[in-house]
């Protein structure tokens, strides 16, 4: 008798890895001074800016903290000398860098209005632009949100990929495109200026790996994972749907290589290489010249001000939290002769 040929069963254990961090560092009011710097530099993008140091800041009331919450404002009271210094403002960065983390941002207001250039990113300032940069929130006073990458040689995007928002660039390489990065604009108008702070803010969050690196945006909608939310002490990225953006490693770009240790940044600038771009400044609705407007304007950022109630970041504790999940797939493969 010929034998029968039985199907043949592979069984494919396929292993995902659950993206669980845990949380490492909270920085929640008065850790905004303990465990960030001030820093009272020159703008490196040339805004009409002057970036105050701490004690400055906080006899100024430019900085101000409380147990639940961050301020940093421009001044908006003086009239500027158009030969002198630009506007005061402040730029704040974490002492400590990360390099797999995911970093989430609890926003009750940003700054907005003309000139405003607030941002919310990640860099290393010692080697720049080897060392990669994320911008998280970062535009002129228009929304929606984008996010951005910029690094080194050889890093571009595919134009393709799971996202909500929409590429902008695709070439990361800060030496081409006079340094415009790889941008994705959020699909939601609420995700920047003043319509996220009609909404009361919301959260931004970044996850960066050797193998990528995601944005999301949430608005306050109980939609928003309990995880962001909520603060909680562990969060699981895999739980948090299509990100806003998706930056993957790819043969046109080896994230993990262009990326090293980052610290993280909030700053506000006005004017500059960016927002003080005439077409920029003006397609956004904003009248004359934009460096004339930040010295003759002070009543016009009166909200030109982060109100930041959190900044969390989370990291994977040398391995042993990024569980393997076990997921059984039973492949049967039937072979007919
Ligand atoms: C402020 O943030 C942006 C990131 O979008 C950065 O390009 C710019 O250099 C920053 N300015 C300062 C002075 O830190
Ligand atoms: C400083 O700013 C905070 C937050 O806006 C405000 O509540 C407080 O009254 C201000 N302090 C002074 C002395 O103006
Ligand atoms: C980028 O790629 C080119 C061509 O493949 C190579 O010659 C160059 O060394 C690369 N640059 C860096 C910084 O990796």
């Amino acid at each position: 008798m010929h034998p029968t040929s039985l199907a043949a069963l592979a069984l494919c254990v396929s292993q995902a890895l659950a993206a669980i961090y845990t949380l490492s560092d909270n920085y929640v009011g008065a850790a905004f001074l303990a465990a960030w710097q001030h820093q009272a530099i020159s703008d490196p993008t040339h805004g009409r800016v002057n970036y105050v140091d701490e004690a400055t800041a906080l006899a100024k009331n430019l900085t101000f903290v409380s147990a639940d919450t961050l301020i940093l404002r421009a001044d908006d009271t003086t009239v500027l000398d158009p030969v002198g210094p630009g506007r005061d403002s402040v730029r704040i960065q974490s002492l400590k860098s990360y390099t797999t983390h995911v970093a989430i941002i609890d926003v009750r207001h940003m700054p907005q209005g003309c000139s405003t250039w607030p941002a919310f990113w990640e860099t290393d300032g010692n080697d720049w632009p080897d060392g990669g940069e994320v911008d998280i929130v970062s535009v002129n006073d228009a929304s929606p949100n984008t996010m951005t990458l910029h690094t080194g040689a050889n890093c571009s995007m595919p134009a393709s990929r799971p996202e909500t928002g929409t590429p902008t660039g695709l070439d990361c390489d800060v030496h081409t495109d006079d340094n415009a990065g790889c941008g994705v604009r959020a699909p939601g108008a609420d995700s920047y200026g003043a319509p996220l702070n009609a909404a009361g803010g919301g959260w931004y969050a970044m996850e960066r790996t050797d193998a990528f690196v995601k944005v999301w945006f949430f608005p306050r909608s109980i939609a928003t994972p309990l995880d962001v939310a909520s603060g909680a002490p562990f969060v699981d990225t895999d739980s948090w749907g299509t990100p806003t953006a998706f930056f993957p490693s790819t043969a046109d770009c080896d994230v993990g290589a262009q990326f090293d240790a980052n610290n993280i940044i909030i700053n506000l600038t006005f004017c500059g290489d960016w927002a003080g771009v005439p077409s920029v400044y003006s397609g956004a609705g904003c009248p004359g010249d934009c460096v004339d407007f930040v010295n003759d304007n002070p009543a016009a950022f009166v909200d030109a001000y982060w109100d930041i109630a959190a900044v969390r970041v989370y990291e994977t504790g040398g391995g042993l939290l990024r569980h393997r999940r076990m997921n059984d797939r039973l492949h049967r493969r039937s072979n007919f002769y």
